[in-house]
């Protein structure tokens, strides 16, 4: 195969290189192009078809289904690891040893504690207010309390703020919910493992022994491993061009999390949970909401179906209906959202408009079922979500740093008025 493609413009003849990856995807890079033709560029709005980088840590085949960490499968991830060796894997690019994984959870818990002012602005916001807005408000707020996470300039540095994330994150996650719920805020307890401490931290009453239930343990380690990256999703990138201007981890990740809150994104596994339930009210009558989502006239469309980059099948969603089943079946939960999911997957299965687009479940189709048994409040869905991306946007943020990126800073084409003379206010 040649190695450049050869564009044309303006009867002018372009070569431009081609740059192989090592799952042999190819790509035609532009970087001269403008240079080279006196100013045309490429325009792609939603970046369909446009790389921002060149990365080592996610592969995904949306053609084939296939989601792999660091080369690592998906599946086997979610079967056999636990999410802080995901984490550690993304993060650092191989599976720990004990030895580095237990230094990277010590010095995780070195820093989990969490300013006691934070808790005062934990305070000041309303019960009712969305708890992604208040997290993403209590990580960027980090920053203030922890200057130094600001200027990484070393690879120590950089460290030192992972791991602080790493440790803190967990802690305003749980605050977020328990502000919305009315409960005391808690430290945990660091002699648990991490997804252990997390659930404890959003659970514990403060009149009653918490008992840990080893079924939303596993659980939950599975839904944070299938989260926990996803390459360069809109949140994914919102971190790495945030941090390509450096400003520093904590501003990035909070910008991430706004970019996640959206129905379109990380906000989809409430929307989710919500149309269901909506569906549920109005009857079951799964026909009509399969009618409605394929009426062009109406904006409804079905929630957690379809994907940018998956047109056959989302691997995630395969092993967290598998999940969705295991978890209702071991706490004897009896969920009639659950049929009427199974319901409309069905349907859409066989339906022609979804075929012929390629729309299928997505992992958010599921994960809403599962966090609803374990007690979880709908709006915290999306709160969980950005837990388990938390150590994908940190793997892309480091890398992004590492590699030396320059900052994110995309062309246009200018489509608005051309100049004119100025009309003073009378004459308007
Ligand atoms: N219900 C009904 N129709 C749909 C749906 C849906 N969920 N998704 C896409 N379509 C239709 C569109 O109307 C469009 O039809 P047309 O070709 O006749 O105009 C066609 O399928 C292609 O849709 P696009 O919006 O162009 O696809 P895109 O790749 O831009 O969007 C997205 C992907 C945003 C995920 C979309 O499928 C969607 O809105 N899904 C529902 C929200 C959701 O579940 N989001 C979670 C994504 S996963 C995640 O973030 C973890």
């Amino acid at each position: 195969m040649s190695n450049t493609a050869t564009l044309e413009v303006n009867g002018q003849k372009h070569e431009l290189p081609l740059v192989t990856g090592t799952e042999n995807e190819v790509a035609i890079d532009v970087k001269a192009l403008r240079g080279a033709t006196g100013g045309v560029i490429t325009i792609d709005p939603g970046y369909k078809n446009t790389g921002s980088c060149e990365s080592g840590i996610t592969f995904l085949d949306g053609e084939k289904g296939i989601l792999r960490y660091r080369g690592y499968s998906i599946e086997d991830l979610a079967e056999k690891a636990c999410f802080l060796e995901v984490a550690y894997l993304l993060i650092f690019g191989e599976l720990p040893t004990k030895e580095q994984l237990d230094k990277f959870y010590a010095d995780i818990k070195a820093k989990s504690v969490v300013d006691d002012d934070v808790r005062k602005i934990v305070d000041a916001f309303p019960k009712t207010a969305h708890p992604m807005g208040v997290l993403s408000s209590l990580t960027s707020a980090l920053t203030a309390f922890n200057p130094s996470s600001v200027n990484v300039d070393s690879e120590e540095a950089m460290y030192n703020s992972v791991v602080k994330i790493m440790g803190k994150f967990p802690v305003l996650v749980a605050w977020t919910m328990r502000k919305q719920q009315g409960l005391p805020l808690d430290y945990g307890d660091s002699n648990l493992d991490y997804v252990e401490n997390v659930l404890k931290m959003m659970f514990k009453k403060p009149n009653e022994e918490y008992v840990q239930n080893d079924i939303i343990v596993r659980a939950l380690n599975k839904l944070l491993i299938l989260h926990a990256d996803h390459e360069q999703n809109c949140s994914t990138s919102t971190v790495r061009i945030v941090g390509s201007s450096h400003a520093g981890l904590f501003a990035s990740l909070s910008a991430g999390i706004s970019a996640l809150w959206g129905p379109l994104h990380g906000g989809a596994n409430q929307a989710v949970l919500e149309m269901l339930e909506a569906i549920k009210e109005d009857g079951g009558d799964t026909k009509k909401y399969m009618a409605k989502a394929k009426d062009k006239s109406d904006p409804f469309r079905l929630m957690g179906f379809g994907h940018r980059v998956y047109k056959n099948f989302d691997p995630r969603a395969r092993i967290i209906k598998k999940a969705a089943d295991e978890v209702l079946g071991d706490l004897g939960v009896e969920d009639p959202i659950l049929d009427i999911a199974k319901g409309l997957e069905q349907e859409a299965l066989t339906d022609d408009y979804f075929v012929q687009r390629k729309l299928y479940p997505n992992v958010d189709f599921y994960s809403g079922i599962i966090y609803r048994a374990m007690g979880i409040p709908v709006d915290m869905f999306t709160v969980m979500f950005a837990l388990g991306r938390l150590p994908g946007w940190i793997a892309q943020w480091r890398e992004m740093r590492l590699r030396k990126e320059p900052i994110g800073r995309p062309r246009q084409l200018y489509i608005g008025e051309n100049l004119r003379p100025f009309k003073d206010i009378e004459n308007r």
